[in-house]
């Protein structure tokens, strides 16, 4: 996607080998007409796949999935980090390790939001090693719906998320594919192999 691709080399900030920093039009500051695109693109890519959710996680993930959602007409569910006051019962849970930040979270979401004719578009910013798309996915399938596809806006494709994710049999698009940071340079898969 080439918008998003732009703003990635006009903003983002590479730190050390592994980390994009973004926080100008995803992580903090949001871009609503980056955001819009992203939406419209995630829907043109699933359209023939019948979501009737889209689900995401806390806090990023969810500028990427309301605009998908918007897109397709369906609503977004986000997963939630944090216990929830009114958020006790009925509760799909799972353990999600980060290996960025060497953290376990617990997710969850309410049992009220999915069913099992459900067929779910994950949605999320970033894919690492793929923790978090597969936390949600195994929440989509306790209950018995269906993961239709996973959608990531920036995928770091020398981490090993995606390639995890497709051997488990999710279909993965990713809108920017990225090969390498270093040096203080993004190097982006299309690039490498000159497409
Ligand atoms: P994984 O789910 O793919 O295994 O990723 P990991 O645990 O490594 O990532 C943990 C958090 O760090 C996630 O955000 C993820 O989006 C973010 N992250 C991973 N790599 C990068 C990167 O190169 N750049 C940036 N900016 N973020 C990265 P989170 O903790 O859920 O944060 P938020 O959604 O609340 O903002």
């Amino acid at each position: 996607m080439k918008l998003l691709k732009d703003k990635v080399m006009s903003e983002g900030i590479v730190l050390g080998n592994q980390v994009l920093k973004v926080d100008s039009f995803l992580n903090h500051q949001m871009d609503p007409v980056l955001m819009k695109e992203v939406g419209k693109e995630f829907a043109r890519h699933f359209e023939g796949e019948q979501i009737t959710k889209v689900l995401t996680i806390e806090s990023s993930g969810i500028a990427p999935a309301i605009m998908t959602a918007l897109e397709l007409g369906v609503p977004m569910i986000f997963a939630r980090k944090n216990k929830s006051l009114t958020l006790k019962e009925n509760i799909l849970v799972e353990k999600v390790y980060s290996f960025t930040k060497q953290e376990t979270n617990e997710i969850t979401v309410s049992k009220k939001f999915l069913d099992e004719n459900d067929r779910v578009l994950i949605v999320d910013d970033f894919l690492a090693n793929g923790e978090a798309a597969f936390g949600l996915a195994r929440i989509v399938e306790q209950v018995g719906a269906k993961v239709a596809g996973i959608g990531i806006v920036i995928e770091k494709s020398f981490q090993p998320g995606a390639r995890r994710l497709k051997e488990a049999g999710y279909r993965v698009d990713s809108l920017v594919r990225i090969a390498a940071l270093e040096n203080g340079t993004v190097t982006f898969v299309d690039d490498q192999t000159n497409e």
